[in-house]
């Protein structure tokens, strides 16, 4: 095959390439199709291919699909987190990791700030009940009134930032922390930022906003859980590598926390038998934080668009290695 190849390991966002293939194809650059679930599907259908780039969505690229691949210059994510990309590798081989990091930011913050109110208006509760036959608000008591209640936001990038605008006129505080952001103004407003152990004791809603790395691998673990109030939420649209799921499970058996708004989780799809399905105070979403019609368009133009201006040795939207 050519040298101008575009292998796309596993892209589920779109059925019709035509929008890929009116932007690289002009460029020069044939695309190559896979659909694969495992690293060992990408090692089988990468072998020969020899592409100069690489689209990736969910399975891992690691330093053995690299290693494949002499000529590769570029892997584009299509997507915001890279956390399936052996970085170090990348690195090391000057190989560019480059992502689509704005795409779906109010998309996500909806999402979250969705979870959070249903969670604490008892959304999902109510609805199972009355489906059942009940009807009152008896079933449902206790509920605070979220005017008095203080937000946590976790990860102060752009995502949590997009948080702490919606979520101001609900609630009493929206308090901050990340240990990489000092201070934070947000439309004028300083977002007062805390250690982790005080916005676990303090927050009402526990919202995660980090990326996936190691250092934030269980991030909230069976001690932190123990930190917050038996009436709080935790709220995780960010990476389900983030929470330690046994611990949320038994925080939630124990009634350490209320409940739990999650999109993200340590294994997707959330296996049909999870101890997480059966709790009436968890809201599940399939991973779709990310997604409207016009995320998607953009997500798509942007992954290609990408790795056509880095060919032409333009900026691209944006590079991480
Ligand atoms: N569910 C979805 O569909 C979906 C869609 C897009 C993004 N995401 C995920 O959302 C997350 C946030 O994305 P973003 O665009 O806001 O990223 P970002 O890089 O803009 O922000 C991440 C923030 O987390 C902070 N951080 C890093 N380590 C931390 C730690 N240990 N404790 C607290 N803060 C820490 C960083 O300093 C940074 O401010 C990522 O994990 C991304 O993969 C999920």
């Amino acid at each position: 095959m050519s040298g101008m190849t575009v292998y796309f390991s596993d892209y589920t966002i779109a059925d019709e390439f035509d929008v890929e293939q009116e932007i690289l194809g002009p460029a020069g650059l044939e695309i190559v199709r896979a659909q694969c679930s495992t690293e060992q599907d990408v090692l089988d259908t990468i072998a020969g291919v020899d592409p100069v780039a690489i689209v990736a969505q969910w399975v891992p690229i690691t330093a053995a699909v690299i290693e494949l691949c002499p000529n590769l210059k570029v892997l584009s994510r299509n997507g915001i987190g890279v956390d399936n990309i052996d970085l170090d590798c990348c690195r090391r081989r000057g190989i560019a990791v480059l992502n689509s990091p704005s795409y779906c930011i109010p998309e996500v913050a909806d999402h979250a700030l969705s979870l959070a109110l249903a969670l604490l208006r008892k959304l999902v509760v109510a609805t199972d009940q009355v489906r059942a036959g009940e009807w009152g608000w008896g079933g449902l008591a206790p509920i605070p009134r979220l005017c008095e209640l203080t937000f946590g936001v976790v990860g102060m990038g752009a995502i949590g930032r997009a948080v702490v605008q919606r979520a101001r006129p609900f609630f009493k505080d929206v308090i901050g922390h990340d240990p990489y952001v000092k201070a934070v103004e947000i439309d004028g407003r300083p977002v007062a930022m805390v250690g982790l152990d005080e916005l676990l004791a303090r927050a009402d809603v526990v919202d995660l906003h980090v990326p996936g790395t190691d250092e934030t691998r269980h991030l909230l673990n069976a001690e932190r859980f123990a930190l917050m109030k038996p009436s709080a939420y935790v709220v995780n649209t960010s990476r389900g590598t983030v929470i330690d799921t046994d611990a949320l499970v038994a925080a939630l058996r124990a009634g350490q926390i209320a409940g739990a708004g999650l999109d993200v989780h340590e294994q997707e799809p959330l296996p049909m038998d999870h101890p997480l399905r059966r709790f009436p105070q968890v809201i599940i979403t399939p991973h779709t934080a990310f997604y409207s019609v016009e995320a998607v368009d953009q997500l798509r133009a942007e992954t290609v668009l990408n790795i056509v201006r880095f060919m032409a040795g333009e900026p691209p939207i944006n590079r991480v290695v």
